[in-house]
């Protein structure tokens, strides 16, 4: 062999071996292959949507958006690795466009949907992914149409209905005056029993009429109109619900109403006008029948919850969204209903602080909180939705409706 044919087949030999370490290099042993495509289809997942419409990635930070709420870190996570996520990133509406053509509307052009239109690249980049966006796009996109509410007195305090346990305010820091041995003695059957006097005393101050429904209410109501409203479940009893015009069938009192009574021993029923009559006036109604007490219809603690309740073993397994308002979810066994639902259903808590299975951290896959006051939030969620002007013409008539009423009941009564 020369030597310039030596040095061709070193050159040769030299190539085939980069040739066998290259390939080498990708036959990695098996599990560290496994850890290769692992990442690889984790990326593709959770990107797929931006892939498909040729977004660039999205930045962590943008799924933070301005009402986030504490404990949402871990909650932001988790969001962006659920098959829920990528639908949502796949939504095409930004908050702005959402309400911007609302505004842009002509007067007397209202529609109360916008329909979806293609964001462009860099709207989409720039999209906040708060809590509330994100529900808005679930509702938007027609993920959700079976949405339950559930709900207790923190969605009546705009109405100048005290709650119960908020500290200072809540109206279990204020019965002195009514002696109990323990606040929530005011609502127990057994005590009601031995002296009704302290609750027929509160129940004057209880009795609906003295106040009107407020945005929260009308929020719901107009879920309703929207054909999104499977069921409201409501613990309270100052009526603000039925009052709104939510239907009755799509109501569910919890711990009962004011709307009938009957006795507290043989549960036959007694008028409910004439109830309230005696006690508006310090008269104790008293049964025809048994002659124990007569009480307003509303759950005391010790009594069972009314037959439209049950409903809910139908209703929770149905729901596609869960919206909480309002609660301290500490009364059972209304406070269990919200774990409920199906583990993938989503579930937002609009309240003052974290309620139930929100205090628990990380938060459950597809939970949502907002923090703060409530109708700052529902109404916040009504302008990403669209729903805001349509909720406040929904107001002024109802309220103008109520006005005229009770200006033709002044006038017949003047009248006669
Ligand atoms: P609570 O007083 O226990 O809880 C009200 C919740 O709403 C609290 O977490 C408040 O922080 C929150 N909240 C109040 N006002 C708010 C606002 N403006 N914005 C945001 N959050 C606000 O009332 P419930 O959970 O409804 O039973 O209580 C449940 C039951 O306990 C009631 O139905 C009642 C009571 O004993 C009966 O009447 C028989």
């Amino acid at each position: 062999m020369t030597r310039s044919a030596l040095h061709e087949l070193s050159k040769l030999l030299a190539s085939s071996e980069r040739t066998v370490e290259g390939s080498m290099s990708k036959a990695k042993p098996s599990k560290e292959r496994r850890a290769v495509q692992l990442t690889l289809s984790r990326v593709t997942r959770s990107s797929s949507a931006q892939a498909r419409q040729g977004d660039p990635p999205v930045p962590k930070d943008a799924s933070a958006g301005p009402q986030m709420a504490p404990n949402q870190g871990a909650q932001r996570g988790r969001q962006a690795d659920s098959g829920l996520a990528q639908d949502l990133s796949l939504m095409s509406m930004s908050e702005q466009e959402a309400i911007l053509p609302r505004h842009r509307s002509p007067p007397g052009m209202k529609s109360s949907r916008s329909p979806p239109r293609l964001a462009s690249k860099t709207v989409r980049a720039t999209v906040p992914r708060g809590t509330l966006n994100s529900v808005a796009r679930l509702l938007t996109l027609g993920r959700c149409r079976n949405v339950l509410v559930v709900a207790g007195a923190g969605i009546s305090t705009a109405s100048g209905i005290p709650d119960f346990r908020t500290p200072g305010t809540g109206l279990y820091a204020n019965l002195q005056r009514y002696n109990t041995p323990f606040p929530e003695a005011i609502f127990n059957i057994d005590y009601f029993s031995n002296d009704p006097r302290p609750f027929f005393s509160l129940a004057k101050e209880l009795y609906p009429g003295r106040h009107r429904p407020n945005y929260v209410h009308y929020f719901i109501r107009m879920l309703h109109q929207k054909g999104l409203l499977l069921r409201m479940y409501t613990q309270n009893i100052d009526g603000l619900e039925q009052m709104c015009g939510i239907p009755e069938e799509k109501l569910v009192e919890a711990h009962g109403s004011f709307a009938s009574a009957s006795c507290h021993l043989c549960y036959t029923p007694f008028p409910a006008e004439e109830a309230k009559k005696f006690i508006m006036t310090d008269r104790v109604p008293v049964c025809t029948f048994c002659q124990g007490t007569v009480k307003p219809d509303i759950v005391f603690f010790g009594e069972d919850l009314p037959q439209s309740y049950f409903q809910h073993t139908k209703d929770f397994p149905k729901a596609d969204l869960l919206i909480i308002m309002g609660t301290s979810l500490q009364i059972e066994p209304f406070a269990s209903l919200v774990n409920t639902v199906r583990s993938t259903v989503p579930r937002l808590l609009l309240n003052r602080d974290p309620v139930g299975p929100f205090q628990r951290v990380p938060l459950r896959r597809g939970d949502y909180m907002e923090l703060g006051d409530l109708l700052d939030s529902v109404r916040k969620l009504a302008q990403i939705l669209g729903w805001h002007q349509d909720i406040c013409d929904l107001i002024q008539d109802e309220e103008q409706k109520v006005a005229l009423s009770l200006q033709a009941a002044g006038v017949s009564l003047w009248r006669r």
